[in-house]
């Protein structure tokens, strides 16, 4: 068991943060203070206690975890002072995990919240380095902050000087990254995490948001779309929200992670081939889905009902045809000898991931 820390953490309502915390809390003795934003019929505290309720660990709450009110775009977070002095005064590491995740997420939201937002973390977490006790920052950027719209091999030390960014969550996330390298390189004990596309649990597929990946499962299953501008080879980047939690934690250990950048990818991304073969074998029921090559895809000849769906869904279709690869040495060389192995994305995790959404009644397959 590792030794007890107290974190702070932002994003915690989120489909990461919500397992970020329930692992902290579940295998180590660590106090956790959490950034939320109020509603407007729920304080932080009230979305706190139904959050940790849903996971079966409300025996937590302001026991070993306590919610702060905040916006992350606000300047100091919007974190009053006193809660300030507090944080300053007990926060050892500092996970910066918030997000406008949304891939049509407007340029204006997502650089205020995810550019915004990740400089005034920065804000703070120099002042807790400065003034308080914090030894380590943690930061979730995306595998595709390097851009999804160009073929190019991704490392794990670096951005591309001119990506090519499908949608403003991607630049977004970009300029973020940035600026948290920028300040690694002016002393800041920051250690970046660059997942894919985070899906369900290795093992029994479930999730607790159906994102990305599953819409255009949904939209073919109900018959919504029956076209898909891809290849059978093409590849898709899909990673278990187990793996990405345990690496980041495991890798969040080691004194060695100080400054460095690791993909929390899979190192066998499945086909388009692959998952249609496994949707077909699996639910017979699901509708054929027609391929067509991106080169000659011509949204326009479709029916306008399709074609305004393909138009909602174009920030999307770069994660479906993978040309970003992900260099993965460093997050391997981390996590030798820490019990976390990369995962296994084959037809079988295929297999559980549609399974639970099924079941879960996401997929409805009569
Ligand atoms: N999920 C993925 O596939 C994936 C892949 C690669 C990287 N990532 C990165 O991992 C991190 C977590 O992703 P996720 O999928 O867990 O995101 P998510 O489910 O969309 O959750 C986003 C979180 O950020 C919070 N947030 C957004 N705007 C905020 C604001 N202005 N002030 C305070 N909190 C705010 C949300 O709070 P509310 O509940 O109040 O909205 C929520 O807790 C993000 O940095 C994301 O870029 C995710």
């Amino acid at each position: 068991m590792s030794e007890k820390q107290t974190y702070f953490l932002t994003g915690v309502t989120g489909t990461l943060g919500k397992e970020l915390v329930r692992e902290l809390l579940i295998t180590a003795p660590h106090e956790l203070y959490v950034l939320i934003r109020g509603q407007k019929n729920l304080s932080a505290r009230e979305r706190l206690r139904k959050i940790l309720a849903a996971s079966g660990i409300e025996h937590f709450f302001e026991k070993r975890i306590w919610a702060l009110e905040g916006d992350i775009t606000r300047p100091g977070l919007g974190i009053s002072s006193e809660e300030m002095d507090l944080l300053r005064a007990k926060t050892d590491r500092f996970m910066h995990v918030a997000a406008l995740t949304a891939l049509n997420g407007s340029r204006e939201e997502c650089f205020s919240i995810n550019l915004g937002g990740t400089r005034e973390a920065l804000s703070v977490g120099w002042d807790f380095l400065k003034k308080g006790k914090m030894k380590r920052f943690f930061y979730f950027s995306t595998a595709y902050a390097a851009g999804s719209r160009q073929t190019y091999r991704s490392l794990e030390s670096g951005l591309p000087e001119s990506p090519a960014h499908a949608n403003f969550y991607e630049s977004s996330k970009y300029e973020a990254e940035k600026s948290v390298r920028q300040a690694i390189a002016e002393g800041f004990p920051a250690t970046i995490f660059r997942p894919s596309i985070v899906v369900g649990h290795s093992q029994t597929g479930a999730t607790s948001e159906f994102n990305v990946i599953y819409p255009f499962l949904k939209l073919f299953a109900h018959r919504i779309l029956t076209k898909l501008p891809s290849r059978l080879e093409n590849s898709f980047n899909i990673v278990p929200i187990d793996f990405v939690i345990k690496a980041a934690l495991a890798i969040a250990q080691r004194d060695d992670s100080l400054g460095r950048g690791y993909h929390l990818v899979t190192q066998e991304p499945p086909t388009i081939g692959m998952l249609l073969d496994v949707a077909r074998q699996e639910y017979p029921q699901i509708p054929e889905v027609e391929l067509i090559d991106p080169d000659r895809f011509e949204p326009s000849a479709l029916p306008p009902q399709e074609k305004f769906v393909y138009d909602m869904l174009t920030p999307y279709l770069g994660y479906l045809n993978d040309h970003l690869t992900f260099d993965t040495s460093d997050a391997q060389e981390a996590l030798r000898g820490t019990g976390v192995d990369f995962p296994r994305t084959d037809r079988g995790f295929l297999k559980r991931l549609l399974a639970y959404a099924v079941d879960a009644g996401y997929l409805l397959v009569s």
